[in-house]
């Protein structure tokens, strides 16, 4: 029996351990997605971004993820369910790091204590305050070393775009409650653009559109239902509505009432959304310089749930005169390339990569 392994064997096995003992996560307003390297796959874990806590003591966390979305809307009096982050900003740090925990935990075969290094992806306009909470967080929450990245930096790595090359990438996250444009070359962020505003918006103008035209009153998940159904985004491709259904209680008689949602109802939805996206990328590329232009030309992706709207590819084109692919794996390319990342820093540019090192 070996007590004492030799020293090298021991700096080595420790260098192994470290790399499989790493984890990337995605810390969105709606979805905390979890990615843990295994092999060239991920494990791949979704929890949704809700905590329950007492109403009166806040920070007192009683459940988290799908316990606690059950809750919503049911609790007793005394609990509420919420979610730690709005529009992609953290509201209340104890809640975010009762998500992050868990997060961590559902990630974790092992035990915590062996975590070496999360990477977390959050908005890219995020302030250095916001960053430093996230990153005391992850360190609170158990891991050795935190790297908080720009979300649209980690779905360019995560959707296997050459990030590296200086011909420019852009990478277009359209999310629950914040939109990010990111130009991207020679491994770091070029220009960022973001929109505090995504498909929570959608939801709620449905609810408003359906009040003003049927004076029936849906729910949050009726309204979200109906837009993943039926979504749709104005474009001058024809595109053939469909139709669905929403149950909500009638303003007038106060019974339920069903009424009739169709894609044009969710278009004029999304339109305030959609023009703030194309100023906001009109003003990307008036500041574009012509050497990335190409580059952002060939090679454009759009991620995030909001990105599966339909006609959203032809809309972009119309407007700014780029093709945009629309990723096929919207939900998870931030937390995959969070993982890449935190297995193999030197995917970051120098800089980032030193401090991932440390
Ligand atoms: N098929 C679909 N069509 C349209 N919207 C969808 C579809 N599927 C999901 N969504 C919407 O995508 C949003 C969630 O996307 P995602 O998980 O990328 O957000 P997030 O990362 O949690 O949010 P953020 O990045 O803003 O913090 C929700 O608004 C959801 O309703
Ligand atoms: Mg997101």
């Amino acid at each position: 029996m070996h007590l004492f392994g030799k020293p090298e064997e021991d700096e080595d096995n420790k260098k192994k351990q470290a790399l499989t003992n790493t984890l990337g996560i995605d810390l969105g307003t709606l979805n905390t997605v979890v990615a843990k390297p295994s092999g060239d796959k991920f494990d791949l874990f979704k929890i949704p971004s809700v905590v329950a806590v007492k109403k009166e003591e806040p920070s007192y966390v009683l459940a988290v993820g799908e316990d606690a979305k059950a809750m919503l809307g049911r609790t007793p009096e005394d609990i509420v369910a919420v979610r730690p982050l709005r529009m992609g900003v953290i509201e209340s740090i104890a809640q975010a790091k009762a998500l992050l925990v868990y997060a961590m935990e559902q990630g974790s075969a092992d035990s915590m204590e062996n975590m070496d290094r999360i990477v977390i992806g959050i908005p890219g306009d995020a302030s250095e305050v916001e960053k430093k909470a996230v990153e005391e967080i992850g360190e609170e929450a158990g891991a050795n070393f935190v790297l908080v990245i720009s979300e649209g930096l980690a779905a360019a790595i995560g959707a296997g775009l050459p990030i590296a090359d200086a011909s420019g990438t852009m990478v277009i996250d359209l999310g629950a409650g914040s939109s990010d444009i990111v130009v991207i070359s020679l491994g770091g962020i070029t220009d960022i653009e973001t929109i505090r505003q995504g498909g929570d918006n959608i939801d709620d103008n449905i609810i408003a559109k359906v009040k003003e035209e049927f004076k029936v009153e849906i729910g949050m998940h009726e309204a979200e239902k109906a837009k993943i159904d039926v979504g749709m985004v104005h474009s001058k491709t024809e595109m053939k509505p469909t139709v669905t259904h929403a149950i909500g209680k009638s303003m007038e008689t106060n019974k339920p009432q069903k009424v009739e949602i169709d894609s044009n109802l969710v278009a004029d939805a999304a339109e305030p959304i959609i023009l703030e996206l194309i100023e906001a990328l009109s003003q990307v590329l008036k500041r574009m310089s012509p050497e990335l232009i190409s580059g952002v030309y060939n090679r454009t992706i759009v991620v995030g749930g909001t990105s599966q709207l339909k006609g959203l590819k032809e809309r972009i084109f119309e407007e700014v005169g780029v093709p945009v692919e629309i990723s096929d794996d919207p939900m998870t390319v931030v937390a995959k390339g969070a993982a890449i990342v935190a297995a193999e820093p030197r995917a970051l540019e120098p800089e980032v990569r030193l401090k991932a090192m440390k």
